[in-house]
């Protein structure tokens, strides 16, 4: 099969685009036809070595996609050849940038007809984040005021929509360039963080959901009400110290199961939620991804074209 993958850590340039042997159906997993792969802002971090470091090469990165149902293992029962199908690896697997991937079946939801194979792939990871950040760890609730940091990423642009589908008053950082996206998810404030400093502009929020981190999420408990709460997906695998002893500090466990999935696609038929602005590249221009993501200042998501 063909498949973006690196040999080494290092740059996007160490990105190669070539064959690699097909991987198998196991018992309890499905052999899938990858159509579309998403990027996700933690696929630079694993392919430059600033994340958990590889220890197998050639490692081919990706962990959520879109396709169509090749070949069953043993005891899987719940889907036929031919169906087409979205999810995200399990923990601690990765694999999709590449024309087939073999994945449990328990974690992966049949693909609406409505839905194009890329947009099922750009919403299975950042979807189920954005829930469990939202709605299992935050609660957040209707009435309440949630600052999100990072509004127009793929994450983000998740979130936003989420509170206002729950009742929030939502307030987001991003870039100039973004206000006309953000607002037309649902954001209420929207604060240019390159001009205006959060922590000054905000107060009293019941809830912060942060997908930046580094000095954002240090920052971000100061505008927590006492008794307020904040989540972080993007301060490492641990939630980091909060400095007030009056808030909660709060890391998703984002896991992967197919009744998220389900909710994802739920709230999208509800026209709750709607798709990503989406940016499509060719599977063999994974490197030239992975450098706009790099730059962290994507809107909506980037997609790899498979087949
Ligand atoms: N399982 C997990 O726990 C999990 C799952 C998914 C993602 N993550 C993590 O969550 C983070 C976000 O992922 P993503 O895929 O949503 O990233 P993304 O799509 O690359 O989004 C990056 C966004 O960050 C914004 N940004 C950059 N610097 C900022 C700042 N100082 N203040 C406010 N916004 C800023 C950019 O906004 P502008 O363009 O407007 O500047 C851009 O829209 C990554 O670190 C990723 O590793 C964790």
């Amino acid at each position: 099969m063909k498949a973006a993958y690196f040999m080494k850590h290092g740059g996007p340039e160490v990105m190669q685009y070539g064959e690699l042997p097909d991987p198998t159906a196991g018992d309890g997993e499905v052999l899938v036809d990858v159509h579309a792969a998403s990027i996700n802002g933690v696929d630079w971090k694993v392919r430059s070595g600033t994340y958990t470091p590889i220890e197998g090469f050639p490692y081919v990165p990706g962990r959520d996609f879109s396709g169509v149902v090749a070949a069953l293992g043993a005891g899987v029962r719940d889907f036929v050849v031919g169906d087409a199908v979205f999810g995200v690896c399990d923990i601690g697997q990765e694999g999709a940038y590449a024309e087939r991937v073999a994945i449990e079946a328990a974690i992966v939801a049949k693909k609406p007809a409505s839905l194009s194979h890329a947009e099922c792939a750009a919403l299975a990871l950042t979807g189920i984040t954005a829930l469990v950040s939202v709605e299992d760890t935050l609660e957040l609730k209707s009435g309440e005021t949630i600052l999100i940091h990072g509004g127009a990423g793929g994450v983000g642009s998740f979130a936003i929509q989420l509170a206002k589908h729950i009742g929030a008053k939502v307030i987001t950082t991003a870039s100039a360039v973004n206000h006309a996206y953000v607002r037309a998810l649902g954001a209420d404030v929207i604060i240019d963080y390159r001009t205006q400093d959060f922590a000054q502009e905000v107060s009293d929020c019941d809830a912060v959901f942060d997908t930046v981190g580094g000095e954002v999420a240090k920052r971000s408990f100061s505008v927590l009400r006492p008794g307020g709460r904040a989540a972080f997906i993007a301060s490492g695998a641990s939630a980091p110290s909060s400095p007030r002893p009056d808030v909660v500090s709060l890391r998703p466990k984002v896991g992967r199961d197919r009744p998220h999935l389900e909710r994802i696609l739920a709230l999208v038929a509800a026209g709750t939620l709607r798709p990503p602005e989406i940016t499509l590249y060719p599977l063999s221009q994974a490197a030239a991804a992975h450098a706009v993501s790099e730059g962290r200042h994507l809107r909506g998501k980037l997609v790899l074209s498979v087949r």
